[in-house]
């Protein structure tokens, strides 16, 4: 890891399941310069209730997500997807929001189109997953404009929509809303809210409080580097076990 860019077409297989969960990430360490960014983290992702990942700035969030997706080695401990270390063919079943959307300086449905026949999805089912993608999250109407015309709401709309196109086991977003207001943030959380009851399994990454509260099952907190908490979202808000994640539930400056 990470993977060459050599990537063959391989036919998906989008009906199947388990191909990359459990997503287990045993006793992660990761050093730079001398510093450690993740300490000793251990993380199971399952079918189950969509985890939030929730610290301050700075938290070793988004390394995290790097690890768990396969895009960057741990310097100690593993993650594997059911059972064996990532590789470049399961890459696939993953789907990636990042906070920044990247897209291709092509059409709306060329970007679709493209990762779809990067996932291995194959020709015939082109049409119909692009027009479904975009009419779930409204661009159906935009579907020929030039991408980089879309307002940045509508681009990170893409960006979810093309994730989910080829229908990936796991969804990890690192921060998607960030950027946007709340109109498009309400958007952006809806379709989330409907890939995950049709058995999406998802990771999300937020610093934002509200937004944890609306979309947790689970919230794992992270604080400088190290899980403070991994509990049911219901007991994390009501009742935080961890001195860093009561502080950060109050609105308290976190040492
Ligand atoms: N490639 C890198 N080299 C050195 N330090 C890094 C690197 N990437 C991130 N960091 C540091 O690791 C810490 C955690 O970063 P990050 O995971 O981006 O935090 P978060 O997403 O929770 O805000 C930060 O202090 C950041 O500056
Ligand atoms: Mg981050």
């Amino acid at each position: 890891m990470p993977f060459s860019p050599d990537i063959p077409p391989m036919t998906a297989r989008t009906e199947h399941r388990g191909e990359v969960l459990p997503l287990v990430a045993r006793a992660l360490g990761l050093w730079r310069d001398g510093r450690t960014l993740l300490d000793n983290v251990d993380l199971r992702v399952e079918v189950g209730p969509l985890t939030v990942i929730m610290g301050p700035n700075g938290a070793g969030k988004s390394l995290l997500l790097r690890l768990l997706a396969g895009l960057i080695a741990p310097d100690a401990g593993s993650v594997t997807w059911a059972g064996r270390a990532p590789d470049r063919v399961r890459i696939k079943r993953l789907g990636f929001v990042f906070q920044a959307p990247v897209l291709l300086r092509r059409s709306v449905a060329d970007n679709l189109r493209y990762a779809l026949r990067a996932a291995g999805i194959p020709k015939a089912e082109w049409h119909e997953r692009t027009a479904s993608a975009l009419a779930e999250v409204g661009l159906d109407r935009l579907a020929d404009a030039p991408a980089r015309v879309l307002s940045g709401g509508e681009q990170q709309k893409l960006a979810l929509a093309r994730a989910l196109a080829p229908g990936p086991e796991v969804l990890l977003m690192d921060e998607p809303t960030a950027n946007l207001d709340p109109t498009a943030t309400a958007a952006i959380e809806d379709r989330v809210g409907r890939a995950r009851d049709a058995g999406t399994t998802i990771v999300f990454v937020t610093h934002d409080l509200g937004q944890a509260k609306r979309l947790a099952g689970r919230v794992v907190f992270l604080h400088r580097g190290r899980v403070t908490e991994d509990a049911p979202a219901a007991r994390f808000f009501d009742a935080p076990a961890s001195e860093p994640a009561a502080a950060f539930i109050e609105g308290r400056l976190l040492p």
